[in-house]
């Protein structure tokens, strides 16, 4: 099969054949796909004089401005701006900001603290800051937990829900290698008979709810195993780090499936001592915040 060059698309562009679409009034240029020709049409003046415009600014943000990259170093401009001195400089304005109240956390007299209204006012926003940066990643938000994490917006406390228990936890932990961490382990109970586990869970799963038969098969075995740290049936308060497990203030949950996995695997949590990444006072600013996340929980 032979093709003749004037078929070609283009061809009557190289003929100089000018075709002028009757819609539009521009050129075709000769490209033609199944009957759809394309318009010659020009390039927009806008776009060229926006391009224009973004050419010369760029050679003068090149003069003025740090652009570009030298090795380790880049070019900082007949400006001489530096985006990280700036930022230093107006973190620095704002931690002088702080200072002046925040060294009052220094002294950890919690009453006098919380009693100082226009303290309390400038103080707590920023201790919200503080939770949400350091604290929201495990607790949430608003301090309410989640699997794994206690809500700290109860007044269940496995520590103590004083300001100046909590400002002890944050200094040292919980299961963490500070010296003096509070340590808390919930012994794995693989040992135990499968049977003698399920008795047991039967027991606890009906704690909360004040249904527990305290003479059954799983009450025996509680009172054997394990009233030396969650209390006697149960109520906790022993302050040893084993939460109450009459209520449903839990951290690992009262169902079946959790308790038995609890039973059968122990429990550690960690939390994280906070006295080589905060200072005192912050320790103490988010200690009154955090006790005070719970104040209205009546249950
Ligand atoms: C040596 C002390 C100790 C003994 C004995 C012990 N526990 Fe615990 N238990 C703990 C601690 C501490 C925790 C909390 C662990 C944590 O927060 O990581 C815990 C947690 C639990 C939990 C999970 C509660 C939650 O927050 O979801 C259950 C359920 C539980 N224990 C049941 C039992 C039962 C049943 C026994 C007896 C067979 C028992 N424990 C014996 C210390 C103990
Ligand atoms: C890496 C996760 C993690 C981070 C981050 C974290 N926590 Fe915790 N926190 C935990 C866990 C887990 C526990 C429970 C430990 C246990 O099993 O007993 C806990 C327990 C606590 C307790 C003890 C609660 C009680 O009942 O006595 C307090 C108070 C607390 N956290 C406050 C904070 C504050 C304030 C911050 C931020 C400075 C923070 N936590 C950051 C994981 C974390």
């Amino acid at each position: 099969m032979t093709t003749d060059p004037k078929t070609l698309p283009g061809a009557d562009l190289h003929t100089g054949n000018r075709e002028v679409d009757p819609v539009t009034g521009y050129d075709t240029t000769g490209h033609e796909w199944g009957g759809i020709k394309e318009l010659n049409t020009p390039f927009p003046k806008i776009a060229l004089v926006a391009l224009a415009l973004a050419f010369a600014y760029s050679v003068v943000a090149w003069i003025l401005l740090p652009t570009w990259p030298l090795g380790r170093d880049y070019s900082r401009g007949i400006l001489g701006l530096d985006q990280g001195d700036i930022a230093v400089e107006r973190l620095r304005d704002l931690t002088d900001l702080r200072a002046d109240w925040l060294a009052r956390f220094r002294d950890p007299d919690f009453a006098a603290l919380a009693g100082d209204n226009a303290l309390m006012a400038t103080a707590m926003p920023a201790a919200d800051r503080l939770f949400q940066d350091n604290c929201a990643a495990c607790h949430g938000r608003s301090g309410a937990g989640g699997p794994d994490y206690p809500n700290l917006g109860d007044s269940h406390w496995l520590w103590g829900g004083a300001p100046e228990h909590i400002a002890e936890t944050l200094h040292v932990g919980i299961n963490t290698d500070h010296p003096d961490t509070r340590w808390a382990q919930m012994p794995a109970f693989d040992w135990m008979e499968r049977a003698d586990r399920l008795a047991l869970s039967e027991y606890v799963v009906a704690l909360p709810s004040g249904t527990a038969a305290h003479d059954s098969a799983g009450a025996l075995l509680f009172e054997e195993n394990c009233v030396a740290c969650h209390g006697e049936r149960g109520i906790g308060g022993l302050l040893n780090g084993a939460p109450s497990l009459a209520d449903r203030a839990v951290i690992y949950g009262q169902d079946r499936d959790s308790v038995a996995k609890t039973l059968a695997r122990g429990r550690q949590g960690v939390m994280p001592s906070w006295s080589d990444r905060l200072s005192e006072a912050e320790i103490n600013l988010l200690a009154l915040h955090v006790a005070r996340l719970s104040q209205g929980d009546s249950e």
